[in-house]
């Protein structure tokens, strides 16, 4: 039996290398885990008055996250912190109170970057609240990945050696916490 990730990338743009890197790791995960790449542009802003009929968009949202086994976050970072449509798709996630889809489930976190540092703060930003949503965060590797921008082909295959080697590493790491977690 395999079990369900959703992943959720923080980033709109169409030739995002956070949805490059979400469409690779489909490719190099383990046949124990079974990844379902979670795009955000269709949920609208979190607004609490329409929690008594929320719209279709969240409920469909969270009833995805919900299924889910676990939460893999690709990310890229706006201004040091995490893009306004991924935090807003957490604060959709999470409510009503007491009622998170994200709750007790394991997850984990990949910042990228053009740049060498890789994402970090969004990185730390986004761990900061998915430890108040009681995610059960992969510690190690950190998934930090610098110099994104020759790592895809034209046609969006990964090609960057590195950049391959170390999502690998990071899947295999993470289809082992998973199956520790739901044990
Ligand atoms: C509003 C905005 C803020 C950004 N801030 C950062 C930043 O703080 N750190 C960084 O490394 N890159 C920053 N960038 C550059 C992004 O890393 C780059 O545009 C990246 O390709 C976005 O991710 P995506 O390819 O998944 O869309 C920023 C880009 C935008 C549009």
């Amino acid at each position: 039996m395999a079990y369900s990730v959703a992943v959720i990338v923080g980033s709109l743009r169409k030739e995002s290398f956070s949805l490059k890197i979400a469409k690779a790791l489909t490719k190099l995960a383990p046949s124990s885990l079974q990844l379902d790449v979670v795009t955000l542009g269709g949920l609208s802003f979190y607004n609490q008055d329409l929690e008594a009929t929320p719209p279709a968009d969240w409920v469909s949202f969270r009833d995805r996250i919900k299924k889910a086994d676990a939460v893999l976050f690709v990310t890229p970072e706006y201004n040091r912190s995490v893009p306004g449509v991924l935090k807003n798709a957490i604060d959709v996630g999470s409510r009503p109170y007491g009622q998170s889809v994200f709750n007790g489930k394991p997850g984990g976190v990949i910042s990228n970057s053009p740049g060498a540092i890789g994402g970090f703060g969004a990185n730390h930003h986004l761990r900061q609240s998915l430890t108040f949503l009681n995610i059960a965060i992969l510690q190690q590797p950190e998934a930090y990945v610098g110099g994104i921008g020759d790592a895809f082909d034209d046609k969006g295959e990964l090609v960057k050696v590195s950049v391959r080697e170390f999502l690998e590493t990071y899947i295999k790491a993470f289809d082992a916490w998973v199956a520790q977690q739901k044990k």
